[in-house]
């Protein structure tokens, strides 16, 4: 048995076995001092739903304004992508992740990187890991693919990951202009300043069961890096929350709809106007969880700021402006701190 102890140490198991023997989580994916539970206190907030074909209507647009000025995120519905369509993207999402993991490690992440397959990236000793497997990719710019990482199987992958994507960003960019109009601000207003070689991300993310969801996360608290977010979810099982006024909201499943939410990009352009929510995922014991992630940011080298029509008297700048965002969010997200406190006008 003791030979038993010396194996485990050496080649640990992975949460997949774990959470198929229904192990107890490792330490190292525990996180102090907090209990969770899928089914916190019952609340009486809820998560906003957008009708995006009725955005051209000022009593949508109003809502959009007000969803994003307090939840920072909302329900999109509406936007021409049919549950039956939606079906299609989960699926070949699934066929990946179902794949035997000799497979999968073809398209394994290397230590330094963020694209590709693999298990939470560990930048610190002392960091608490997320119950997760996750495949990141880039896809626009186009010249920007590493097509070494993009799975060969299922053999309609590739396709299908690019016609979604395609959607995703032109509903991206009329949700962008949207913003702008809610705001009585010029449509190109935040658009603009992602360029038109913004960069769009798409990160499959894949949470085993685990026998212990009080104590672990699927993905620990954080805001998006990003301008804007777009997130297909499991079509069954719940798991992602919102923080608003200092409570965690379930955000329900939907079949149809994306949940989009912004990243601090987007509350910089805005001035703070607009909100980049705080969100986490909780596991369960019984189901494992899928989700899409879509990740839209401004060309790295491109200024962004918050837009002189939102700073006066009343409201004076919140924000410095900042390029290459990124680094500023991964410096400080180690250190524990959200990012945008470190891009605050003094
Ligand atoms: C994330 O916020 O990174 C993951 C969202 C989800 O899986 O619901
Ligand atoms: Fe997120």
């Amino acid at each position: 048995n003791n030979m038993h102890v010396a194996e485990k140490k050496l080649f640990p198991r992975s949460i997949q076995e774990m959470s198929m023997d229904g192990d107890e989580p490792p330490p190292e994916y525990l996180v102090k001092g907090n209990t969770f539970g899928s089914k916190d206190s019952p609340t009486l907030i809820q998560i906003p739903i957008i009708d995006v074909s009725l955005l051209s209507t000022e009593n949508e647009l109003q809502k959009l304004r007000s969803a994003l000025s307090s939840a920072g995120c909302f329900q999109a519905i509406g936007h021409g992508m049919l549950t039956s369509y939606l079906d299609k993207v989960r699926e070949v999402a699934k066929q990946f992740f179902a794949l035997p993991v000799e497979e999968k490690q073809k398209y394994a992440r290397a230590v330094n990187e963020s694209e590709g397959y693999g298990n939470d990236r560990v930048v610190s000793e002392k960091q608490v890991l997320d119950w997760s497997y996750r495949l990141t990719l880039r896809v626009f710019p186009k010249e920007k693919r590493r097509l070494s990482l993009w799975p060969e199987n299922p053999s309609d992958f590739s396709e299908t990951l690019e016609e979604f994507s395609t959607k995703v960003k032109s509903m991206m960019d009329y949700l962008l202009r949207s913003m702008a109009r809610s705001l009585n601000l010029e449509e190109g207003s935040f658009l603009d300043q992602f360029g038109k070689q913004s960069l769009l991300q798409a990160r499959i993310n894949y949470y085993p069961p685990c026998s212990r969801p009080d104590l672990v996360l699927g993905v620990k608290p954080h805001t998006d890096r990003s301008g804007i977010t777009a997130l297909l979810q499991d079509k069954e099982v719940e798991g992602l929350q919102i923080l608003i006024d200092d409570k965690w909201i379930n955000v329900p499943t939907i079949p149809n709809a994306l949940v989009v939410n912004l990243g601090d990009q987007m509350q910089i352009m805005s001035n703070g106007i607009f909100k980049s929510p705080m969100h986490r995922v909780v596991t369960n014991t019984e189901k494992l969880r899928m989700s899409i992630a879509m990740f839209n940011e401004p060309e790295p080298e491109n200024e962004v700021g918050p837009v002189e029509e939102l700073i006066n008297e009343t409201c004076p700048r919140l924000y410095r402006n900042v390029t290459n965002y990124g680094d500023i969010n991964y410096r400080c997200y180690q250190e524990g701190k959200i990012a945008l406190e470190t891009v605050k006008v003094a």
